[in-house]
């Protein structure tokens, strides 16, 4: 098995070398606090963009102050708990306690049902997850790079990526949203008014801020001025997890980019399992 292989693991593929199965399955084990945050996402939806605007809404708005805690990316401010590693740091580390994640519901802590920490579930549209995706499989070195891009439609569609299936990893959340402390968000209404959505998030998360604490937050978390902030567009993170020269962690930031590589073929195959597996989720989408 190499580092990029996928290891399937309870119906949920994990990456060798970067996921232990394990300690993966401790994560339900471990006890939640009220302080707790969780960010959970399929791959590609606004994981990073959510780090940087719960560090931000912590910091009142001054990104100096975050620039100091951390040196390479703002994943080590807000890490995923499933890498191998993690789990450890969580037990012992001091409240706010703030975590992301792209495990679906049935491994995440089983506190969570108690009310005992909140979660904010960001969707995106899938067909530009998918291409996202598809351009972030040649970036990271833990992923296997696709021959092209009817390969990789295919394997999304399989579910054959981590993450599984994204239509299943919604599911299992979505149909969870009343038993958790949740906020359901997507990431296009984040780019059709993201002042909105960090109200929103900070309302869910109880921060009281200033009307321009608040104004901040959301001016250092838009995409161009994000993309220009080391620390949150992934540039320092180590050239052995990433290849830099292969493209860029934020890559363009919007809604419709599946027009432009879908075929008619591929998007009347998407459209069809889509209203197949999401026939009984009142779920809506930007598709442009
Ligand atoms: S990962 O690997 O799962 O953690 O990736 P994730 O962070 O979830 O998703 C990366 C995509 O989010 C875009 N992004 C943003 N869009 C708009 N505004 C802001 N501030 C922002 N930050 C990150 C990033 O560009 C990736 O999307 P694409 O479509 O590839 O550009």
């Amino acid at each position: 098995i190499h580092d990029h292989e996928l290891v399937p693991h309870k119906g949920f593929k994990l990456i060798n070398g970067t996921h232990d199965p394990d300690d993966v399955d401790q994560i339900y084990n471990l006890e939640t606090r009220d302080s707790d945050v969780f960010v959970v996402t399929y791959p590609k939806s606004g994981t990073i963009w959510m780090q940087q605007i719960l560090l931000l809404l912590e910091a009142k708005g001054d990104l100096t102050a975050i620039s100091k805690l951390s040196k390479y990316s703002n994943a080590e401010l807000v890490p995923w708990i499933e890498v191998y590693g993690h789990r450890q740091m969580f037990i012992t580390a001091p409240s706010p306690r703030m975590r992301v994640s792209h495990l679906p519901f049935q491994f995440m802590p089983s506190a969570l049902s108690q009310k005992k920490g909140k979660v904010i579930y960001v969707a995106r549209n899938p067909k530009d997850v998918l291409v996202s995706y598809f351009y972030f499989h040649k970036v990271a070195n833990m992923l296997e790079t696709p021959t092209d891009f009817d390969d990789f439609f295919d394997k999304f569609m399989r579910g054959d990526v981590f993450g599984s299936s994204w239509f299943e990893h919604i599911k299992t959340w979505y149909s969870h949203k009343d038993d958790i402390n949740m906020l359901f968000i997507t990431y296009e209404e984040m780019i059709q008014d993201l002042h909105s959505a960090v109200e929103r998030i900070a309302l869910f998360l109880g921060k009281e801020l200033t009307d321009e604490q608040l104004a901040d937050v959301v001016k250092h978390s838009t995409f161009n001025n994000m993309k220009n902030i080391p620390q949150a567009n992934y540039e320092r993170v180590p050239g052995e997890l990433l290849s830099h020269h292969q493209g860029r962690f934020m890559r363009k930031g919007t809604i419709g980019d599946w027009k432009s590589h879908f075929t008619v073929a591929q998007n009347e195959m998407f459209d069809k399992v889509f209203h197949g597996e999401m026939a009984d989720i009142p779920l809506f989408f930007i598709w442009d």
